[in-house]
């Protein structure tokens, strides 16, 4: 744990033995279909299940799943991931069904409930939802980092209603390495932000902006900042609003690298036209970094004490436009720095070289991890510190 950070509770000081423990694990996890795309947040959750079922706990395991707003949606049924995590599911995660599952459980035994999200009461942090999650355990453990930026029911409201309650291990593991970055980064500290949208990263570019050396911008939201030097942008996806705050951004002390050169195509369905130029022609979409950009980026990630990176730099999803977060991946993971990466489809991208084992960290959360380098409060944290 960082100087900065507060400590959390943990769950290595509960009584758990024989008792009913309600774990809160992010298990939102993307879904084809009812196949689980990747499985990542399900195999990050083992450590404190097991640990609690060895110890003869009964554990009450709940999650979300995707933003079904209340109403119960079939397709975002917990079912795939009670599957593969080989426990029973109960129908529901409040009243009958839910207490009948949590009586029937041995010591030891799990069973996951079905998706929070399907009672608007979650996201409300309704108070009588809270009291009928609480009627289920006596002990509450918090291990969903990726949804700690919410202050929802089983997040927030719950943690304060049960005294006895403490962080998990993913939970603490994310804390410490998240805090590390915030508090003390060995420097050069090089942050690399990729994503569609300069509006979704604004207020950790900010703040990245102000602690470290360098800040990589690339995806999408490269090209509101290309418009703020003057250079074009062609039929790429800017913001015309925020051109003004991008300008600022990079009139500050902090360097900010752009894209040097560009992958492009006429359309986003076009992949098969793709061509790398230097200067994006006006009637061509720029949809990954070129060479030139890897080479730059992955020089200054050679050098770095600090590596924080999220976000894709490229169209992940549509080969070749995921070749630039593929070798930025494979640059993380050859630096000597200490490497954190988080989002979806950095995730990915560093699955898909093959290099997960040479990340320092590979963080559970997307916007929560944003939201704690921002250096905000997390709802679903601050419960579980000591003096809460
Ligand atoms: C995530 O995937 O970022 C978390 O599970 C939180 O999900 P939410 O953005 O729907 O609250």
């Amino acid at each position: 744990m960082s100087p900065g950070a507060a400590p959390l509770r943990s769950i290595e000081a509960l009584r758990v033995e024989g008792r009913h423990v309600f774990v809160r694990a992010d298990l939102n996890v993307p879904l084809r279909g009812t196949a689980i795309a990747d499985d990542s947040r399900i195999r990050a959750s083992r450590r404190t299940l097991d640990w609690l079922r060895e110890r003869g706990a009964r554990v009450v395991l709940a999650s979300h799943l995707g933003r079904p707003k209340g109403e119960r949606r079939p397709e975002l049924s917990l079912a795939p991931v009670a599957d593969a995590l080989g426990l029973p599911l109960a129908e529901d995660c409040v009243g009958a069904a839910a207490e009948k599952a949590v009586a029937r459980l041995a010591e030891g035994d799990a069973v996951l409930l079905e998706n929070l999200r399907f009672h608007a009461g979650e996201e409300r942090n309704d108070s009588s939802f809270v009291a009928a999650l609480a009627r289920l355990a006596d002990v509450y453990v918090n291990d969903a980092f990726g949804t700690a930026h919410r202050a929802h029911a089983s997040t927030e409201g719950l943690a304060r209603a049960t005294p006895e309650r403490a962080a998990g291990f993913l939970m603490q593991l994310e804390v410490e390495m998240l805090s590390r970055l915030r508090d003390e980064p060995e420097h050069p500290y090089v942050c690399i932000l990729g994503g569609a949208k300069v509006s979704d990263k604004l207020a950790v570019i900010e703040a990245l902006a102000e602690r470290a050396d360098t800040l990589c911008i690339g995806g999408a939201m490269a090209y509101t900042f290309m418009l703020a030097r003057g250079e074009s942008a062609g039929l790429s996806r800017v913001e015309p609003g925020l051109v003004d705050t991008a300008r600022r951004l990079l009139d500050g002390e902090t360097e900010i690298l752009l894209p040097l050169d560009h992958v492009v195509a006429p359309a986003l369905d076009r992949p098969g036209e793709a061509r790398t130029v230097e200067e994006i022609p006006s009637d061509a979409i720029a949809l990954d970094i070129g060479p030139r950009s890897i080479e730059q980026i992955a020089g200054r990630v050679r050098k770095a004490g600090t590596i924080f990176w999220n976000g894709p730099l490229g169209l992940f999803e549509t080969p070749p436009f995921d070749e630039g977060s593929r070798a930025i991946a494979e640059a993380c993971a050859a630096s000597g720095a200490f490497s954190v990466v988080g989002g979806g489809d950095s995730l990915a991208a560093v699955a898909a070289a093959g290099v997960g084992e040479r990340i320092s960290h590979l963080s559970t959360g997307g916007g929560a991890s944003l939201e704690y380098l921002e250096g905000r409060a997390l709802p679903g944290v601050k419960a579980l510190e000591a003096e809460a």
